[in-house]
């Protein structure tokens, strides 16, 4: 197949940031995907509704055409009337929980799981899905074992206590999390992104490290690179695209003590669409990326239609913000697929 027409897709995991990165790097989402799932870490997080809404407007007003799915991140400054006006606006579609310290701008996150049962209990009740950064924060365990002993520290307990609460399991990295949402009930899903398919964590640490490589939930050996991808490739409803593209300033990667974080947004889809063709999967791209996301957030699929053909494009090297770059996933590489634009 040297030619494919897919549903629009959406990108149900994706950071976009504020201000001068956020008008530099919407355009790239926007020219492949119809919505995204917005993250809400900003360094002054998005803790409620009413901030949900400027940083929509703000979005919006960089790119009117594009639809941002709003999150809001999970504090202590959520209550059940915060809930409420969570439930009924349009713009909201989950609530994003980080334990605190995992990750870039969860300072402000959760400290104690347990503390945040009567929220979930809420959340259930009215339908609002819980989006989780599954690893714990918890600076005695290995960093390769993270997200397997939130498994099985947290996340068996929310599933098990809150049966009805639809939860996103973001950016799955191991086999344990591929099994645990399998065997989960239909309320369970989660995410995948280009660099936990592509990559395992040689390709990080082996011959030089590469800290535009450097994301988190840091990459696993090729077993777990394995699972996932075979995850991705199933088939299965339960997994769908989160590219969980996330930009940084060339300087803060390339530094000694380098920030997390992949930036895949120009190029996802090519990078998809090479890795379900390599391995004869084309067939089960437009669901993982178009259909499945849309359904477990019981959003209407979308009817605008994205074209991908088979022709070499290279990867920028570099993107311009001001006077700063950012480095894009795979810079330089080539690429099998290409969008056409409309
Ligand atoms: O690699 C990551 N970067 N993982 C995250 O969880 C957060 C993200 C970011 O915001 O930079
Ligand atoms: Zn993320």
């Amino acid at each position: 197949m040297t030619e494919l027409i897919i549903t629009k897709p959406d990108d149900m995991h994706l950071h976009l940031r504020d201000g001068e990165m956020l008008k530099a790097v919407i355009h790239h989402t926007a020219n492949q995907f119809s919505r995204a799932i917005v993250m809400p870490n900003l360094s002054d997080p998005v803790t409620t509704s009413e901030k949900a809404q400027n940083y929509f407007d703000q979005i919006k007003s960089f790119c009117p055409n594009f639809s941002p799915l709003m999150t809001i991140y999970f504090s202590d400054q959520l209550n059940n009337e915060e809930l409420l006006k969570i439930r009924d606006s349009s713009i909201i579609f989950g609530i994003k929980l980080y334990p605190s310290g995992v990750t870039t701008n969860s300072e402000r996150g959760v400290n104690s799981i347990e503390d945040c049962f009567h929220i979930f209990e809420g959340m259930e009740k009215i339908d609002i899905p819980l989006l989780i950064h599954g690893e714990v924060n918890d600076t005695d365990v290995d960093i390769f074992d993270r997200e397997k002993v939130f498994i099985d520290r947290y996340l068996e307990k929310i599933t098990k206590q809150f049966p009805n609460l639809r939860v996103v399991f973001e950016h799955i990295s191991t086999k344990d999390a591929v099994e645990f949402v399998i065997d989960g009930s239909e309320n369970l899903a989660a995410t995948i992104t280009p660099q936990h398919i592509m990559m395992n964590r040689n390709h990080f640490l082996s011959g030089g490290i590469k800290p535009h490589n450097y994301c988190l939930p840091v990459l696993k050996r090729s077993s777990h690179q394995k699972s996932v991808l075979a995850a991705a490739l199933s088939g299965n409803p339960k997994f769908f695209l989160g590219t969980d593209s996330a930009p940084h300033l060339k300087n803060q990667k390339e530094s000694a003590c380098g920030c997390a974080g992949v930036y895949s947004a120009p190029y996802a889809m090519p990078m998809y669409a090479q890795i379900f063709d390599q391995n004869n999967a084309l067939e089960k791209l437009e669901p993982f990326a178009s259909f499945y996301g849309a359904d477990f957030y019981k959003l209407p699929r979308n009817s605008a239609k994205l074209k991908l053909i088979k022709e070499k494009t290279q990867v920028y090297q570099s993107i311009k913000i001001n006077n700063q770059e950012v480095i894009p996933y795979l810079a330089g590489c080539e690429l099998d697929w290409q969008i056409v634009s409309n």
